[in-house]
């Protein structure tokens, strides 16, 4: 069983699907949960699960496109300055299915600003308190998109890769700060933006798993609280894909 007790940890994105999965799954190993999201209601309701269930959870009305945003989230999490977050998780994402001729400068832009600079805003807020602390957790949700590419995703695969690229490089920047920096990549998963896509797809992409179906938040997430405790202390710069085998990229 992972322990997080007493672990001050942001997630982003915990309004749904694989955030809220992780954001439920730290607070009930004992982490005291910031959880931040745009979906202010779902975001609400995540928190208000975790502490039925026993676990420590605040809910945060955040825009991880927006520095300003982020800025206000990491003062409510460690209450101005005065705590130093433990553990960072980057689960908010977006993307849309088209094919790349189709898109906009402005969709084109979107997708970055949340899947590649989201994140990378994010970290920024709270990473000098981690190198001052020598500690720290970092695990950002990539996608198996950033790994070996997916149609008509091409620009979220785009900004996934360079999460990828980020965690590896960040990883090896805070290593001698003692800060571990993972990222995990999941397969069709799932959650409300699997389900937007069509049904044929979601079809299509469960046959070519090995396993024969796609995964569960859950499963992502017991693979986040694996990088997020002490279980995983000599592990950094690293790409674990959760994904039913669909991937088995080197
Ligand atoms: N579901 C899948 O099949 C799948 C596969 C690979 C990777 N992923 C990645 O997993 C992560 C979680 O996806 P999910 O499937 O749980 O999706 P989801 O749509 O259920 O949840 C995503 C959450 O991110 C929030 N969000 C979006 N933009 C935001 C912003 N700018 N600021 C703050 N919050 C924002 C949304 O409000 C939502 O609550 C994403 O990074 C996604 O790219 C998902």
């Amino acid at each position: 069983m992972v322990d997080l007790t007493g672990k001050l940890t942001v997630v982003t994105g915990g309004a749904s699907g694989i955030g809220r999965a992780t954001v439920l799954k730290m607070a009930a190993a004992g982490a005291v949960v910031f959880t931040g999201d745009m979906d202010e209601a779902g975001n609400t309701e995540t928190a208000e699960m975790a502490r039925a269930a026993g676990g420590s959870a605040t809910a945060v009305t955040l825009d991880i496109s927006d520095r300003a945003s982020v800025a206000a989230f990491a003062a409510t999490a460690t209450d101005d300055g005065a705590k130093t977050v433990d553990i960072i998780v980057n689960v908010a994402g977006w993307d849309r299915i088209q094919p790349f001729l189709d898109a906009t400068p402005e969709f084109m832009d979107k997708i970055l600003d949340i899947n590649l600079k989201g994140p990378m805003n994010v970290v920024k807020a709270f990473l000098p308190d981690m190198v001052a602390a020598n500690a720290g957790k970092i695990v950002s949700i990539s996608s198996d998109a950033g790994r070996v590419g997916s149609m008509g995703e091409t620009i979220y695969a785009g900004a996934k890769g360079g999460v990828i690229a980020f965690t590896k490089s960040l990883a090896r920047e805070t290593a001698r700060h003692k800060i571990n920096v993972n990222c995990v990549c999941p397969g069709p998963t799932n959650t409300p933006l699997l389900m937007s896509q069509p049904e044929s797809m979601r079809e299509k992409l469960a046959r070519a798993v090995p396993f024969r179906r796609i995964g569960e938040p859950e499963e992502i997430a017991d693979a986040v609280l694996f990088f997020a405790s002490n279980m995983s202390d000599y592990v950094t710069g690293q790409v674990l894909s959760v994904s039913g085998g669909l991937t088995m990229a080197d």
